[in-house]
């Protein structure tokens, strides 16, 4: 019974966020202060995960993303995902992290199923990184990339580009990718930074291709991959290759194939829309699985067909930090 929408998309990706805290604070992300994380008994537990994961086997999702907040922040992880490894829930798991905790935990986290990460990272300069984070940790950080890549973890790094900020921070990170087989993307922000201040422009993909075809040999365009969000480009006599991902300009919605689960236990199926049902309900008032299920392949049919549409449908505007979403 797989999950297929009105637009004949096949939805075949979950991505859970397990927690919305986070310690870093991303300018983009989230706001210095007064932020009010979700208590202990609103998130969603282990258990009731590990139900829902299997809920989605039955539906043929295959593929899972762990996101956040920072998903290491949230104590007993590396325990539920070993979990999941062990009931065989999931042919293992892709991490979207800030990779500032990971360092330690790389070769558990492999031997549990970790097939990728991606890891935000949105400069290398240590002063801005401070600016950017508002936290000093970029050692850290670099640290786990080398980890990860020593390892054979692919690595994907992700860089949200805020103008003004770390424009100047394009060129150095797509050099990235000049060495070693690592995918370096760059993300147009979103207006998903947990306050109800909009900018009126974000820095756009046409604008970040530019800069980087001023910068760098010539770039060569990759076939898109299904599912896939980014761009991709390969450079002459590189080791890896770069990406761009156009998520606020949502070039990629035609081909998506993916669901969001918050840290509350909200399905999402848009970014950009609304919450569609509460499953956090529904595993706790003695619903069963297939009552879940049923629930689950219903909304998932009504999926806007676009960011543009979802973002029509909103209740209210954004508000939302990316943490309380899942990146
Ligand atoms: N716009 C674009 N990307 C964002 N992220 C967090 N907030 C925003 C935003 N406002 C990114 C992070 C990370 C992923 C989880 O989401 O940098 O790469
Ligand atoms: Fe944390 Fe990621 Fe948000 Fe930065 S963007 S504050 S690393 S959740």
């Amino acid at each position: 019974m797989a999950l297929i929408d009105s637009h004949g998309r096949t939805i075949n990706y979950v991505r859970l966020a397990v927690t919305d805290r986070c310690n870093l604070r991303c300018t983009y992300c989230m706001p210095q202060e007064g932020i009010d994380f979700v208590s202990r008994q609103k998130l969603l537990s282990y258990e009731e995960m590990i139900r829902l994961l299997k809920i989605f086997k039955t539906l043929q999702v295959n593929k899972l993303r762990i996101t956040g907040g920072e998903p290491l922040v949230r104590k007993g992880l590396l325990q539920f995902l070993s979990e999941i490894s062990d009931q065989e829930i999931m042919p293992g798991f892709h991490l979207t992290t800030n990779a500032t905790l990971t360092l330690p935990h790389i070769e558990i986290l492999k031997d549990v199923g970790l097939k990728s990460v991606n890891i935000s990272l949105d400069t290398l300069d240590a002063k801005r990184f401070i600016d950017i984070t508002r936290r000093d940790q970029l050692d850290e950080v670099l640290a786990s990339i080398n980890g990860f890549y020593q390892n054979d973890i692919p690595v994907k790094i992700n860089m949200v580009v805020t103008k003004g900020m770390n424009d100047e921070d394009i060129l150095p990170m797509a050099q990235l990718a000049e060495h070693r087989n690592i995918q370096v993307r760059f993300l147009e922000e979103m207006p998903f930074n947990g306050t109800n201040e909009t900018k009126t422009h974000f820095f756009t993909h046409h604008e970040i291709k530019e800069i980087l075809e001023k910068g760098l040999p010539p770039l060569k365009s990759l076939p898109f991959t299904k599912g896939g969000t980014s761009q991709n480009y390969s450079v002459d006599g590189w080791k890896g290759d770069i990406g761009i991902i156009a998520s606020y300009s949502r070039t990629f919605c035609g081909s998506c194939n993916r669901v969001r689960v918050t840290p509350t236990g909200q399905l999402k199926t848009c970014l950009y829309g609304n919450h569609v049902l509460d499953l956090r309900q529904l595993l706790r008032n003695g619903s069963s699985d297939l009552e879940i299920a049923d629930s689950i392949k219903q909304v998932v049919a009504g999926k806007p067909m676009d960011g543009f549409e979802a973002e029509r449908s909103r209740f209210v505007d954004i508000t939302e930090s990316m943490a309380t979403i899942g990146g």
